[in-house]
């Protein structure tokens, strides 16, 4: 079968084997922003994956940027180091091109894992003050932001551009701003969360400003060969919140300043679980985006099979399609996904003997009749 999820994809002078994706994915496991043991079996296994792109996890811009005390930054030395050491890793037997998200958590900064309830961590607790648009705090429980100064918007700003310089400087392949989830920069396009009274607050010129602003100094010190991105939160899924109206008006924006493709997320800026969570429920805003802004898009959220997958792709809906959990779960879910669609998805070489189409026809036929 011809697949259109496993057709190449060329962004810039990158070209993607494929149109799969693995998608930022927040581990919680570093030791002061430098990538530890765990990145090297997580980063690398993915790599080998099958997927044409893996990016790496949300990556912070200053420490005050994370949202625990356990999340990846790239703000010095040790960090470049570790995450070089990573990518070597990567490189060496997989085939996946490597991105990475930069970004800043803002007001849902300082907090702890998810995993032991992610609750506000007050200074006395190893927390810190966070900083926002507006000191309106995330929700209940969590600290009030400071509304950020001229001071907090030349730091942030020179930050987002030493971490891209940093980005560049280690080959990463793709890079992307973080711009959803209620993170600071999504926090000053939702009108939910940005009630400035200044050139960066109030008509949606103004809060698409800073973002914009952070956007073309990261654009200058990118690789012109390369693609740079950016992942939002298309709607709020709120009554006076983003609408995916004002995110394509966003997004051609974006585009005139250099932008290669949205990743197409939702929500985040109120803890509101989006009504429509279910199978595909963001692709609608990919298609949008694609179609009325005229840039590439990538789907992502709740997307299992590999032919749901390929329909987003063969449907142009989409050009690239991220699945997170479902890589967590799976973590050669590209494989799959192209033994469902009949196409060998690619591998690492001492993988061989699984990927041989005999046996997946034997496992395939095993599967329809097992007992
Ligand atoms: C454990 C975990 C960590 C995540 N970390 C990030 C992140 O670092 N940056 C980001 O933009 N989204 C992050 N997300 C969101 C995912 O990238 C993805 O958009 C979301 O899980 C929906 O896709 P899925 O239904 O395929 O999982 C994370 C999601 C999970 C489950």
């Amino acid at each position: 079968m011809t697949s259109q999820l496993f057709s190449p994809l060329a962004l810039r002078e990158l070209t993607l084997a494929n149109r799969v994706v693995v998608p930022p994915l927040c581990q919680h496991c570093s030791d002061n922003g430098v990538a530890t043991d765990w990145h090297m079996q997580h980063l690398p296994s993915l790599a080998i994956s099958g997927a044409g792109l893996v990016v790496f996890e949300m990556t912070d811009v200053e420490p005050e940027g994370r949202i625990t005390p356990y999340c990846a930054g790239l703000w010095n030395d040790a960090q470049e180091a570790a995450l070089a050491r990573v990518i070597a890793s990567c490189r060496k037997y997989g085939a996946a091109k490597l991105g990475i998200q930069i970004a800043h958590a803002g007001r849902k900064a300082s907090c702890d894992v998810t995993w032991k309830g992610g609750k506000f961590l007050e200074p006395h607790e190893g927390g810190w003050q966070t900083i926002a648009p507006s000191a309106i705090p995330f929700g209940d429980g969590h600290g009030t932001p400071r509304a950020m100064t001229p001071k907090d918007f030349d730091r942030v700003l020179d930050g987002f551009v030493s971490a891209t310089r940093r980005a560049a400087r280690l080959g990463f392949d793709s890079c992307e701003m973080h711009g959803a989830h209620g993170y600071l920069l999504s926090s000053f396009f939702s009108p939910l969360s940005n009630r400035r009274e200044d050139q960066y607050g109030g008509s949606i010129e103004n809060r698409m400003r800073f973002p914009l602003q952070v956007f073309r100094a990261m654009r200058e010190v990118w690789p012109a060969a390369k693609p740079l991105g950016v992942r939002l939160s298309c709607v709020d899924w709120v009554e006076g919140g983003t609408t995916i109206e004002d995110t394509v008006i966003f997004a051609k924006a974006l585009k005139a300043a250099g932008c290669d493709f949205i990743c197409c997320s939702s929500g985040g800026i109120v803890s509101i679980v989006p009504p429509l969570l279910r199978a595909n429920y963001q692709v609608q805003f990919a298609e949008r985006v694609r179609r009325e802004a005229g840039i590439a898009t990538r789907a992502v959220g709740m997307i299992f099979t590999g032919k749901q997958a390929e329909a987003i792709v063969a449907e142009g809906r989409a050009d690239m399609v991220a699945v997170g959990r479902g890589y967590i779960d799976d973590p050669r879910w590209a494989w799959h996904a192209g033994d469902e669609l009949g196409v060998i998805a690619p591998f690492a070489s001492p993988t061989h003997t699984a990927r041989n189409a005999n046996w997946i026809k034997h496992k395939l036929e095993a599967s329809k009749t097992a007992p």
